[in-house]
């Protein structure tokens, strides 16, 4: 007869999801409550910067792509957060884990959107570096992630080809457009590079992540993937490559890069970034601002529900 490790296990090897409701280790359920959580707070922070440019946008039809992009990132966050709570954890203790620093979210959108252009960067390179990442976490093997991601992946590439759009059209524009777009992409692609954590030997969770398959590839497999994606869509900008070490290595069948600054890294993730206290302060005073209509929401439910039992 077999434990519930060994059974849990066995699971994991025959590629069948745990559900909420299977037994699962306890560090299995903190790890996935830490990375699911993390990633919503993630997807609805990311909608600041973003957010700040709706209102600038150069054309109806910009506006109205960015516009529903800034829509999407909010959606996918509530999605994650309703899988964290079949964890059995409650929305409100995660949100307030993020506003106290005590949870993270992705260090990208600690940086700030200068330009127009940087808009199509983030479409392009950090959606771009996002979709290499939750293509693999589709096979993740906690069930309610899983599917989460299978449906968020079908609105990335939209996110991304806009972006990549944008920063054609700016390009292949006037030389202060190329400009704009040249300065875009030397401020974002090392922070883009920075999404996929630390090298796997620093890596704290990769090991039991990927032992229990709630990773299916490494930080530093998943980076390499979107580096070397990365360079025909620069050449095709016709922009020049803000890495200048990369050198193509024929037998590795890769490109070797230059080394990201860890350093600012972890500055970045440890708090003190460009506009990490800003984007938290921002979304403490929407979070109480909207708080009536989650109270609103809470009564109308327990009407409802009471007017079900009469
Ligand atoms: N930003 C902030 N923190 C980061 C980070 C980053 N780019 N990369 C790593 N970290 C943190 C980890 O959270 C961990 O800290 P913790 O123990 O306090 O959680 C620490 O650095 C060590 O990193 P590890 O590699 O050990 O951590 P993970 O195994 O969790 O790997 C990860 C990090 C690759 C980000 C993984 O958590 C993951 O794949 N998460 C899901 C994807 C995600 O969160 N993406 C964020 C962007 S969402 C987005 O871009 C939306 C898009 O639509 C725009």
């Amino acid at each position: 007869m077999m434990t519930p490790e060994q059974n849990f296990m066995r699971k994991i090897e025959a590629e069948e999801k745990i559900e909420p409701k299977d037994w699962m280790p306890e560090a299995y359920r903190q790890n996935l409550i830490r990375q699911i959580s993390q990633h919503a707070h993630s997807e609805v922070i990311g909608m600041q910067p973003e957010g700040n440019w709706i209102t600038r946008a150069p054309s109806l039809r910009r506006k109205a792509v960015l516009l529903s992009k800034v829509q999407d990132e909010g959606g996918h966050g509530l999605y994650l957060y309703s899988a964290t709570e079949t964890l059995g954890v409650k929305r409100a203790d995660l949100i307030a884990a993020m506003q106290s620093g005590e949870a993270k979210y992705a260090s990208i959108f600690n940086y700030p959107t200068q330009t127009w252009a940087d808009i199509g960067a983030i479409g392009w390179l950090v959606d771009g570096a996002a979709i290499v990442n939750q293509i693999s976490l589709q096979r993740t093997s906690y069930g309610p992630y899983s599917r989460a991601m299978i449906r968020i992946c079908k609105e990335e590439s939209f996110h991304q080809r806009q972006g990549y759009e944008l920063m054609i059209a700016l390009a292949h524009g006037s030389p202060a457009q190329k400009a704009m777009a040249q300065d875009a992409l030397n401020r974002f692609y090392w922070p883009a590079l920075m999404m996929f954590g630390p090298h796997d030997a620093e890596s704290a969770h990769s090991a039991k992540s990927m032992t229990w398959k709630i990773k299916r590839e490494t930080n530093d497999d998943l980076r390499q993937k979107f580096i070397d994606q990365t360079v025909p869509q620069i050449e095709f900008l016709g922009l020049v490559h803000p890495d200048q070490d990369l050198k193509w290595n024929a037998e590795r069948g890769h490109y070797d890069s230059g080394e990201i600054d860890w350093k600012e890294f972890y500055n970045v993730i440890n708090g003190n970034g460009h506009c990490n206290r800003q984007r938290v302060e921002h979304h403490i005073r929407a979070h109480e601002e909207g708080a009536w209509v989650r109270d609103a929401m809470t009564a109308y439910n327990a009407k409802q529900r009471a007017k079900t039992t009469e």
